[in-house]
């Protein structure tokens, strides 16, 4: 038998026995009309465990290379994966963040407990100066939550005139004296975080009256985000916008938080240890973010028809239990194959609802949930979700394009979702599509067709493993890790794209 023959005579009985599944996806370039803002490639850096001290700063003195303390290896892991935006201080921590604390010389700055996180002493040396230089550094730009749950008007307000104003005031005489003569160009504020727990325990009604004190007294051209809903709480969104859209120059976002689990919050399970039934609980409750996305934007469609506020969905991510012998308050967790599954799902899925989508933030950074890095000491691990990040950054700013992806649905254990889930965009006259196949023992052939423009060349890259629960560890070679990955040449605006399992994968056209 001739190889060709062979070869399509293999392909034929592994379809009819069902060993690869077959998807089609058609893509209109014609209708791609959404910007995908680069914000929703964005990230979240609370005070929490290792994730700011010891993970982002060291420390001018620490015998780990560093930039005026802030750890090289990071800063350029970062920049290398074009981080676009930073979301600081928290998270819980952030409706315990005085700001004043945390600027000034550093050996005069009060110390404080981290009481939400571990009740850890810190010393405040990473503050606003050393945020907004963090940023600068990294090319990222930032967005700082500010204190509404044990803050004051006057202490928010003052936080705005300290960081943007180039007034004559006391602010700006104090950021002068404390060493930075301009402002900085800070346009993302949030206004509180999730005040319906940790951040004060309130009423949606009475959240939505003082949202509009506060956000009034930040001054200038912000853009303000509301403190949104925990996942499914509609009446919080509903109460939201009828109360904030009432001075409608006051709310430019609302935010939105939903963290993915095994099973639930109190049964998060294992980073490492999951076997497949435990795959697909996972990526069947992740995939739930696209009815919360919905369900909220409808809401917001009420109140802003136009689209011009944003759902700005600044803490996802998965959230397991802590690894084995670690402290519980510090939510440090390894991240495998699956995490990149998740990255890859729920970053496309904002890019296809990028009309309300405004910006994502994963949670967080550095050793903390599912982070893009992880430290031990001097060591640094690149995880297979910032090889995801790496991976999609070609959509950051590029134009969404509408994709119609008949796929079939992979079952285990009583959970069904789709084989395949996607997004488009076109940059440049290059199209990019990130695809991922959802199931971890079947490849999963897609014909894609294109209309709209003529395409000759294509390139791909892929993040897969051998193992569904395979993930990079310190001082051991990357099992996980971005590869180039071959893709058909396309042909009478046709290509056929061969998924392996568990993978996500980009294909380019040109
Ligand atoms: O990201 C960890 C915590 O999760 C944040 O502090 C809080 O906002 C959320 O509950």
């Amino acid at each position: 038998m001739k190889k060709k023959v062979f070869y399509t005579f293999v392909l034929l009985s592994l379809f009819s026995l069902g060993a690869i599944g077959q998807s089609t996806l058609h893509l209109h370039t014609d209708q791609a009309e959404t910007k995908i803002n680069r914000e929703i490639y964005g990230h979240f850096a609370e005070h929490l465990g290792r994730c700011i001290y010891g993970g982002i700063y060291v420390g001018e003195d620490s015998d780990i290379p560093n930039i005026r303390g802030f750890r090289e290896d990071l800063v350029y892991a970062l920049k290398d994966m074009e981080i676009p935006l930073l979301r600081w201080p928290g998270g819980c921590f952030g409706d315990t963040y005085h700001w004043k604390d945390g600027i000034g010389p550093k050996h005069e700055r009060p110390s404080m407990v981290n009481v939400h996180w571990g009740g850890v002493t810190e010393d405040n040396s990473f503050g606003t100066h050393e945020f907004l230089e963090f940023c600068e550094l990294i090319e990222a730009e930032p967005y700082i939550n500010i204190n509404v749950g044990s803050g004051t008007v006057q202490e928010a307000s003052e936080w705005v005139e300290y960081v943007t104003s180039n007034n004559i005031s006391p602010m700006t005489d104090l950021r002068k004296k404390n060493g930075r003569e301009e402002p900085w160009d800070v346009k993302y504020w949030g206004i509180g975080n999730e005040n319906w727990g940790c951040g004060g325990n309130m009423t949606p009604e009475y959240y939505a009256d003082l949202y509009n004190r506060f956000a009034g007294y930040c001054r200038g051209d912000l853009y303000r985000i509301a403190g949104g809903p925990n996942v499914d709480d509609y009446n919080w969104m509903e109460v939201l916008m009828e109360k904030t859209t009432r001075h409608r120059h006051l709310v430019q976002g609302v935010s939105l938080h939903n963290y993915t689990f095994t099973n639930s919050w109190t049964d998060k399970g294992s980073a490492t240890d999951f076997d497949e039934s435990d795959w697909i609980s996972v990526l069947n409750n992740t995939l739930k973010m696209e009815t919360l996305v919905e369900r909220h934007s409808t809401i917001m469609d009420k109140y802003d028809p136009e689209k011009r506020i944003g759902l700005i969905v600044d803490e996802w991510g998965n959230w397991f239990s802590v690894e084995p012998g670690t402290n519980p308050g510090f939510l440090y967790q390894q991240n495998t194959l699956r995490d990149a599954l998740v990255a890859g799902i729920n970053l496309n899925l904002f890019n296809n609802h990028a009309d309300r989508v405004k910006m994502s933030n994963i949670a967080q950074t550095v050793n903390v949930l599912q982070s893009v890095i992880l430290t031990k000491d001097e060591e640094i691990v690149l995880t297979p979700t910032y090889y995801v990040f790496k991976m999609y950054a070609v959509h950051q700013d590029a134009t969404l394009i509408p994709l119609n992806l008949k796929t079939g649905q992979y079952e285990y254990d009583g959970k069904s979702v789709p084989s395949v889930y996607g997004s488009a965009s076109t940059k440049d006259g290059v199209v990019s599509i990130t695809l991922c196949n959802l199931n971890p023992t079947k490849a999963e052939t897609i014909e894609v067709t294109i209309t709209g423009q003529d395409f000759s060349s294509s390139t791909g890259q892929i993040v897969t493993a051998k193992n569904m629960n395979d993930y990079n560890d310190f001082g051991l070679e990357e099992k996980v890790t971005l590869k180039s990955f071959e893709v058909k040449k396309p042909k009478n605006g046709k290509v056929s794209v061969e998924l392996p399992a568990k993978s996500v994968v980009l294909v380019q056209l040109q």
